[in-house]
């Protein structure tokens, strides 16, 4: 056996990867209906709008396959609530995930019908998303927010639901911390 190629080198330190595939840019812009305070939101487009998070990916998609990419979240809030990733379920919904947490801090928020849990994420940090739960990751800090995602190949995104439905709660800040609220808009 020699060399495949089937290989990718990431910088533990900064996160990014080298030779990804498929990058993602989601700016201020590409999150309306994401956030409860839409006036904040539209501010923040038409002053810039920046960069909520950027994905670096290296998909593969076949069954039994696996993907993998680096998101990197920019620190931030819009009417309080953090800057977040748009969140998703697989549009195969029994297929599982791994985040690995790079630098920075944040949450992995997860929803399953009305169910709702999270965990803290830091460098480091290893979350199993089971079958089953949509999941969407939240900026706490003050830092970029960065992290290593192994998902199915075959899982696909379905952001439909989460963009019509929301989650059940929020993340606001509060003080120097957070604080996780139901969401008022949740339907
Ligand atoms: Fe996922």
């Amino acid at each position: 056996m020699g060399i495949t190629g089937d290989m990718n080198e990431i910088d533990l330190d900064t996160g990014i990867l080298d030779k990804y595939e498929d990058k993602v840019v989601r700016k201020a812009s590409n999150m309306r209906g994401f956030y409860g305070d839409e006036e904040a939101l539209e501010k923040l487009i038409k002053s810039g709008d920046p960069i909520i998070y950027e994905v670096y990916a290296v998909p593969r998609e076949g069954e039994g396959e696996l993907s993998y990419g680096v998101t990197i979240l920019h620190p931030g809030t819009v009417g309080g609530e953090f800057y977040m990733t748009k969140g998703h379920y697989h549009e195969k919904r029994d297929r599982a995930e791994i985040y690995i947490g790079i630098r920075g801090e944040g949450l992995l928020l997860m929803q399953n019908g009305d169910e709702v849990k999270w965990e803290e994420m830091k460098r480091g940090t290893i979350v199993y998303v089971p079958p089953f739960w949509a999941h969407r990751s939240i900026n706490t800090g003050d830092e970029d927010f960065v992290f290593l995602a192994i998902y199915p190949g075959d899982a696909g995104h379905d952001y439909g639901t989460i963009a019509e439905k929301g989650f059940a709660k929020i993340v606001i800040k509060e003080g120097n911390g957070y604080a996780i609220i139901d969401n008022p808009r949740y339907r």
